[in-house]
């Protein structure tokens, strides 16, 4: 396309034609506009639903319980919102609800999981920190991928509770981040690691800050690029992919935002949006 993706998202939003399936998205919070970023960059020729729960927000110091209860008022609204697909874009909500789901909903449901099998493979024999939210680094589908991947038992897990609200706070790179982060650090001989696992959606908004206090050589990785590959396959698969490649172009395609149900449409809304999306942006090649 010749027209750059950020032009496309601020041309697209809230610009949609009523007909059609829709690929639903969604997190606690700004996290998921993550896996949406990648999701426009992979597949630019369909419509979505962005959700982001933010009167729900933080999931990750919730119980299980309180975070499945949560996750399946989401999906009924999927459901009800005609999705071919449904994206949890929050690794917090897949360790604790995917499965469950899975059983209720007919939907396809792709989740995010932390990127620890490729971390594993590109380290190179250094140790591997993933870092996460409470829950996600709680829950039994986090503590059996590990197990299945890391032999030489290299994997270390860090939970960093607080930075999911300075992200919803817009707090990206202040001096109270950075001394969070390296307070978090302090305990892990950085020198010793490869790569550093973004197992939460929200973290990619901090990629500027890690990297000021990680050694050079310490790589950062997440699963957003793999969520939206395992989505490609489940709607080829499905025969659903959209293939109307002339739509960017006709302003065809298109996103809309909501906020635990409220459709986001004041132009301060979705120029905030716009905003996270420059910053993911920005912050994808560090
Ligand atoms: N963004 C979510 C994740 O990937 C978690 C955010 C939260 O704690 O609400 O885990």
């Amino acid at each position: 396309m010749n027209i750059s993706l950020l032009q496309w998202i601020e041309r697209n939003t809230n610009r949609r034609k009523d007909e059609g399936m829709n690929i639903g998205i969604f997190d606690s919070g700004i996290g998921g506009i993550t896996l949406l970023h990648q999701a426009l960059v992979m597949l630019p020729n369909e419509k979505y639903i962005f959700y982001a729960d933010t009167d729900n927000a933080p999931y990750g110091t919730k119980s299980r319980d309180q975070v499945i209860a949560l996750v399946d008022n989401v999906m009924r609204f999927m459901a009800e919102h005609d999705c071919k697909a449904v994206v949890i874009a929050c690794n917090t909500a897949t360790a604790a609800a995917a499965e469950i789901m899975r059983q209720k909903y007919s939907i396809p449901i792709i989740g995010i999981e932390p990127a620890v099998k490729p971390a594993v493979r590109e380290s190179h024999g250094k140790r591997v920190l993933v870092a996460a939210t409470p829950l996600t680094v709680r829950e039994e589908k986090l503590k059996n991928l590990v197990k299945l991947v890391d032999d030489a038992h290299l994997v270390d897990l860090l939970a960093l509770p607080k930075l999911v609200e300075f992200a919803e706070r817009g707090e990206f790179s202040s001096a109270a981040v950075e001394q969070y982060l390296r307070d978090a650090f302090s305990f892990y001989e950085l020198a010793q690691y490869g790569e550093l696992v973004l197992g939460c959606t929200h973290f990619n908004y901090f990629k500027d800050t890690f990297r000021k206090i990680l050694p050079n050589d310490v790589h950062m990785i997440d699963g957003s690029e793999g969520t939206i590959r395992q989505l490609v396959h489940v709607l080829k698969s499905r025969n659903q992919l959209g293939t109307d490649c002339a739509a960017v172009a006709k302003n065809d395609t298109s996103v809309r935002y909501f906020s635990s149900g409220r459709e986001l449409k004041e132009k301060v809304e979705l120029d905030y949006v716009k905003r996270l999306h420059e910053r993911l942006e920005k912050m994808r090649n560090l």
